[in-house]
């Protein structure tokens, strides 16, 4: 064993990177024996915060700016980082494998603009871990991008990446993914949260000091468990996670941005050309019918951020095998759905309480909002008593636990969001052009039954 005297080196244990100076015969930190080895500089190098000792300087004399921007020119996704990627900053993009995290950022890498940074750089380096140089060449093909202006680096090396960052000097940078990326200062084992956190740790060090954007892709499992990539949520300025919604629907949302909003939803659908941006969110949350709806199906204006679109809620009533009935719900929570139930039941008369439900929203988006309330209860009523909702009818609206219906928030925008898709008739809480006023649940059940098309005795 040998025994090494403390002076300017460092000793680093070799499984987890737990340095200090002086050695031991078995880690405080993974309980490793004989792990530690000698090494010029500690852990934390500290490098990037190196130059002029930091001031404080009194707030009132601080100029405010909004920071660049750089657009990725994919709306959706600037839209979810609040209006592009703010220079200086690290955005951590998870998702499980396969959803699509490649595609979108070398679409990204292409179609950039770039305000050249202090030092008139805007070149885009995109590292890959995983795949080769063929491999990302025939995705750009595929995706006929414009790779022109992007510097591949296929390594896991983060001394590779350190020379190639101070060789070209990007103003863009993409690591796919932080789980690959290996440096021996952080322990012989890959792939441990040590080296998942110094890694990450010199990258963003080095944008922030050099006036770049950083995307750190973060491969999640299935379950949404990001044990490894969790730890990293605290050293970046944003954190982005890409969900799948059906086979081909993607939903982008931000969990943390310190640079904007974490209400904007992103959606994306995967084609053979990549991923492509969903302008009008409603054609993919409505079915357009040629006649009369099915029983079951209500249409509601949802807001997602500052969007709002239309989505379809089903319903479905079965009499219960047993005497314990259920309710399967998963993109509305299911206990709205037992509450809007047993308003119906006790305010109007509808029962349900020996009846399986269940509720689906086309197009897999998840509600959350009150204001679908009415459209939700007039899809149950209609399930119930296969009295389809008339045409072209939507509903907003939030309800009592006593049955009436009261107003939501943004209940202008609502309407004419549903107007320009041609809903012409709305049953709102409030007296409207266009709205017919529905102060109760009583009163949307005589609507239903007056404007059906087809009365049931
Ligand atoms: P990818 O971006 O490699 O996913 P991730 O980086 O998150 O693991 O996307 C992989 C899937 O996307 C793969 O199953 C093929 C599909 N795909 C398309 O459908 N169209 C395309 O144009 C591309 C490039 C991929
Ligand atoms: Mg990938």
């Amino acid at each position: 064993m040998k025994q090494k005297k403390t002076g300017s080196t460092f000793f680093r244990c070799s499984v987890c990177g737990y340095s200090q100076p002086r050695w031991l015969g078995r880690c405080p930190a993974c309980g490793e024996w004989n792990s530690f080895e000698e090494t010029a500089e500690p852990a934390d190098t500290g490098k990037a915060f190196s130059g002029e000792p930091a001031r404080a300087v009194p707030l009132s004399a601080v100029e405010a700016g909004s920071g660049i921007r750089m657009a990725t020119g994919i709306r959706e996704l600037d839209v979810v980082l609040g209006g592009g990627a703010m220079r200086r900053s690290a955005v951590l993009f998870g998702g499980e494998p396969g959803i699509g995290k490649s595609t979108l950022l070398l679409q990204a890498a292409a179609s950039a603009s770039m305000p050249d940074k202090k030092d008139g750089a805007s070149r885009i380096l995109y590292v890959s871990g995983e795949e080769s140089p063929g491999q990302i060449k025939s995705r750009a093909e595929r995706l006929s991008t414009d790779s022109g202006k992007i510097e591949l680096l296929c390594t896991y090396l983060l001394a590779d990446i350190n020379k190639a960052l101070d060789e070209i000097n990007p103003a863009f940078v993409i690591i796919d993914s932080i789980q690959t990326i290996f440096s021996p200062q952080a322990g012989t084992v890959p792939g441990t949260i040590n080296q998942l956190k110094f890694c990450a740790q010199e990258l963003i060090s080095w944008v922030k000091e050099r006036d770049a954007v950083l995307f750190l892709v973060a491969h999640v499992t299935k379950d949404g468990s990001i044990a490894g990539p969790k730890t990293l949520e605290h050293m970046v300025d944003t954190v982005i996670s890409f969900e799948r919604s059906g086979d081909d629907v993607r939903f982008l949302r931000a969990y943390k941005n310190r640079f904007g909003s974490v209400d904007e939803l992103g959606i994306f659908q995967m084609t053979e050309k990549g991923l492509v941006t969903v302008e009008d969110p409603s054609s993919i949350f409505i079915t357009r019918r040629e006649d009369r709806l099915p029983p079951g199906i209500a249409v509601a204006p949802v807001f997602e951020g500052s969007r709002v679109f239309l989505v379809e809620i089903q319903a479905l009533t079965v009499s219960a095998k047993s005497s314990v009935t259920r309710v399967f719900s998963d993109k509305i929570e299911s206990a709205r759905v037992s509450r809007i139930a047993a308003v119906l039941e006790k305010r109007a008369g509808v029962q349900f309480s020996d009846q399986d439900i269940y509720v689906n929203v086309a197009g897999g988006v998840r509600l959350t909002e009150s204001a679908v309330d009415l459209a939700l209860a007039a899809a149950l009523y209609s399930a119930r008593t296969d009295i389809s909702v008339p045409e072209a009818t939507s509903f907003i609206g939030e309800i009592s636990l006593a049955g009436e219906v009261r107003p939501v928030s943004k209940l202008k925008q609502r309407i004419k969001a549903a107007e320009s898709l041609g809903f012409s008739r709305i049953a709102a809480p409030e007296k409207a052009e266009s709205c017919i006023e529905i102060k109760n649940i009583k009163d949307m059940i005589k609507m239903l039954i007056e404007k059906a098309d087809i009365k049931h005795g």
